[in-house]
């Protein structure tokens, strides 16, 4: 692309009083907590200047590595897109605009570190050096919470479980159970309205669908309301 010195102007002035151009960065949360054994997605998004955007300047390579602080070339990495990896626990979900997201399944304990996303155009490179703090806890802390104290409710009513840990849940699979047996619904929260004596049973949650990472039962029983007689006669 030709460009006059007049467009080159005015393309430097978009950029610059009105601090609209994005600067080269790349954002990812400080840390991040994984429960061993469970799938995690790891958001990040990153930007390069436009006014280099502009110049025709592309996105050639991205890379993630874990525990280096430049990801440069020759550091270990579990993700890059110029090299094709037959096995890895590690999917790229981002792209070469602005989204690095990335994933980790069945997350081991040796995957803890500190990892750095780097994205390299034709015009230059930059890795975010602050990096995500990757934590890799035990299933242990995996519990049911209800919004209902009493394990105890009426037909028709309605309660809402939580599956939670000591590391905070972002973007998990988290699969339900009733006495053992799936439960279509998945997600950290398991809605149960119009409860029926069907819903009667114990309730545990899991971090992955072979089903290790299990909480402790959570039980309900669902009871007739007397109030309203349900038989008639
Ligand atoms: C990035 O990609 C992931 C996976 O496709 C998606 O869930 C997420 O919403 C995207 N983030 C942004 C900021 O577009
Ligand atoms: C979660 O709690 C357990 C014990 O309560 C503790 O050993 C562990 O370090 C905690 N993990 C995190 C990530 O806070
Ligand atoms: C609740 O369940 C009863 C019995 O299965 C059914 O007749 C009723 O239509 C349901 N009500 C709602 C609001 O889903
Ligand atoms: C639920 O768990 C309790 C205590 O472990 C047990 O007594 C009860 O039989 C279980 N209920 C079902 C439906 O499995």
């Amino acid at each position: 692309m030709k460009m006059n010195p007049w467009t080159l102007s005015v393309l430097l002035l978009l950029a610059g009083p009105l601090g609209a151009d994005p600067d080269w960065h790349v954002e990812y949360p400080a840390s991040f907590c994984v429960v061993e054994g469970s799938t995690a997605t790891i958001p990040c998004s990153f930007t390069h200047p436009k006014v280099h955007e502009k110049t025709g300047a592309v996105v050639e390579r991205v890379v993630w590595c874990p525990s280096h602080k430049y990801c440069d070339s020759s550091t270990p990495n579990v993700y890059d897109s110029s090299n094709l990896r037959a096995d890895s626990r590690f999917q790229y979900l981002g792209d070469l605009v602005r989204n690095c997201t990335l994933k980790i399944i069945k997350t081991e304990k040796r995957d803890a570190g500190t990892y750095h996303f780097r994205f390299e155009t034709n015009g230059g490179g930059y890795t975010g050096l602050r990096g995500v703090s990757v934590r890799v806890t035990d299933g242990e802390v995996v519990k049911v919470r209800s919004s209902v104290t009493d394990h105890v409710v009426k037909e028709g009513g309605q309660v809402t479980l939580t599956c939670t840990s000591n590391c905070s849940f972002h973007q998990l699979d988290v699969h339900w159970y009733r006495n053992g047996h799936a439960l279509s619904e998945t997600g950290p929260a398991l809605h149960l309205s119009n409860l029926t004596n069907g819903d009667t049973g114990n309730y545990t949650c899991s971090l992955d669908s072979s089903g290790q990472k299990t909480s402790v039962p959570w039980s309900l029983v669902v009871v007739e309301d007397e109030g309203e007689p349900l038989c008639v006669h």
